[in-house]
């Protein structure tokens, strides 16, 4: 079946909730991708940075395989003889006592909350059924209910009504608005993105967050990272709150913790919160199986391995650099902003013109993928495997695309 079958089969059978780029992937390898007609792509989005390894990294899908034909699950029911060894790598890999392993990011998250609030009534002390957990304007942390009830995109929650109490939004890297809320007894937790991914690539002044985490602490107040996008070396350090040796209450992780072969997700904490959750008092079937297990070792090994946020850290200064290059010659970009390799340019039109998705279709077929995040707002995000070669190729396939579009 060709592009155009195939497309027309998804809108068909599948449910309308996405509306991707009219491209059919049928292979990955590393940084690229390839059509259904054979034609190579330059992966720019890298499945919302899940796939910071790359596509298909043969030592990631070597741990899946052989995994597979021994045991893929067991549930929690029992014990397997893959999940201990994981707990013990991965807590000492981020420098936690525990793990909680569960399976999407939105999942993590909803762990995450359950974790802050049962703490802050069994450990702080607030009255049954009244803590408050802030949060941010701007926010993606998932689509659940819970989620989505402290999201101010009507998008993701308009309808979707009646919604989870308990939650106060302030605005994004704004450390005196924090400071104010803090002043309620009742708030027993802070989630935050370090860098706002879905929103468009939002980066706090430096110092928000090592001013945020010190706020938290003076109030026993849960300092919870929603790294999910930002974190495994994305941004040029392994956590994005490492750029300001920030260590959280509690670290929310997801996506690139698999290399995107498999859905893993973890929430780590230290013993203090960690244990107040008992057997029967949360789970998930499939968290902490062992080909997940296997898959995450195998996929942070990958992470010190090939030395991905050193690689990160050099590439987002060229490549924003080379962006800015040509943000100078023309009117079609306003400016470019990021850290590491999570980045985003922001298109010169209002944010409900075409004109951002009709440059990614450009892009595409120049031979590199990428996608607005909101409006227009382009959000570039490439496999953390590229080498400078390749970044210098993509480059200039912008640079022609943009070219083209200011002719057009
Ligand atoms: C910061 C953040 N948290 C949570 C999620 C949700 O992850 P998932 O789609 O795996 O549920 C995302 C997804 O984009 C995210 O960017």
């Amino acid at each position: 079946m060709n592009s155009e079958a195939l497309i027309q089969l998804e809108d068909q059978y599948g449910a309308h909730n996405y509306h991707p780029l009219p491209v059919v992937l049928s292979k990955g390898e590393g940084v690229y991708v390839w059509d259904v007609e054979g034609k190579k792509y330059y992966d720019f989005l890298s499945a919302y940075s899940a796939v910071n390894q790359g596509h298909c990294h043969p030592k990631i899908v070597n741990a899946l395989t052989e995994q597979a034909q021994t045991l893929t699950l067991t549930s929690r029911a029992f014990y397997n003889d893959c999940l201990g060894h994981y707990e013990k790598f991965v807590t000492s890999y981020f420098d936690f006592d525990k793990v909680l392993p569960m399976n999407t990011g939105a999942e993590a998250v909803e762990t995450a909350l359950k974790l802050c609030r049962k703490w802050g009534y069994e450990k702080k002390g607030i009255a049954e059924n009244q803590g408050i957990i802030i949060v941010c304007d701007g926010n993606f942390h998932g689509r659940t209910t819970t989620i989505i009830s402290f999201s101010n995109d009507p998008d993701a929650y308009k309808n979707y009504g009646p919604f989870t109490p308990g939650f106060i939004s302030i605005p994004y890297d704004n450390i005196s608005a924090l400071e104010k809320v803090l002043e309620n007894p009742n708030v027993i937790g802070f989630l935050v993105e370090p860098i706002q991914g879905e929103a468009g690539v939002y980066v706090p002044q430096e110092g928000f967050l090592s001013k945020a985490a010190a706020l938290c602490k003076a109030k026993n107040v849960l300092f919870m990272a929603d790294e999910v996008q930002t974190g495994i070396a994305r941004t040029g350090k392994l956590l994005a709150v490492q750029h300001e040796n920030v260590q959280p209450d509690i670290l929310i992780l997801g996506k690139a913790l698999s290399g995107g072969v498999y859905p893993v997700s973890a929430v780590l904490a230290n013993n203090d919160i960690m244990l107040v959750i008992k057997p029967g008092q949360h789970g998930s079937t499939f968290g902490g199986n062992p080909i997940a297990a296997k898959v995450a070792i195998a996929a942070l090994e990958v992470v010190q391995e090939e030395k991905l946020a050193e690689n990160a850290q050099k590439l987002g200064e060229l490549f924003r650099k080379e962006m800015n290059r040509i943000i100078a010659s023309t009117p079609l970009i306003n400016s470019v902003r990021g850290k590491g390799l999570l980045n985003a340019i922001l298109i010169n039109d209002a944010p409900d013109s075409s004109t951002a998705w009709d440059f990614c279709v450009r892009l595409k077929d120049n031979g590199l993928l990428a996608k607005p995040t909101h409006g227009n707002i382009i959000r570039f995000a490439p496999p953390l495997v590229m080498n400078e070669e390749q970044l210098m190729e993509c480059v200039a396939i912008i640079e022609k695309t943009v070219k083209e579009f200011t002719e057009k």
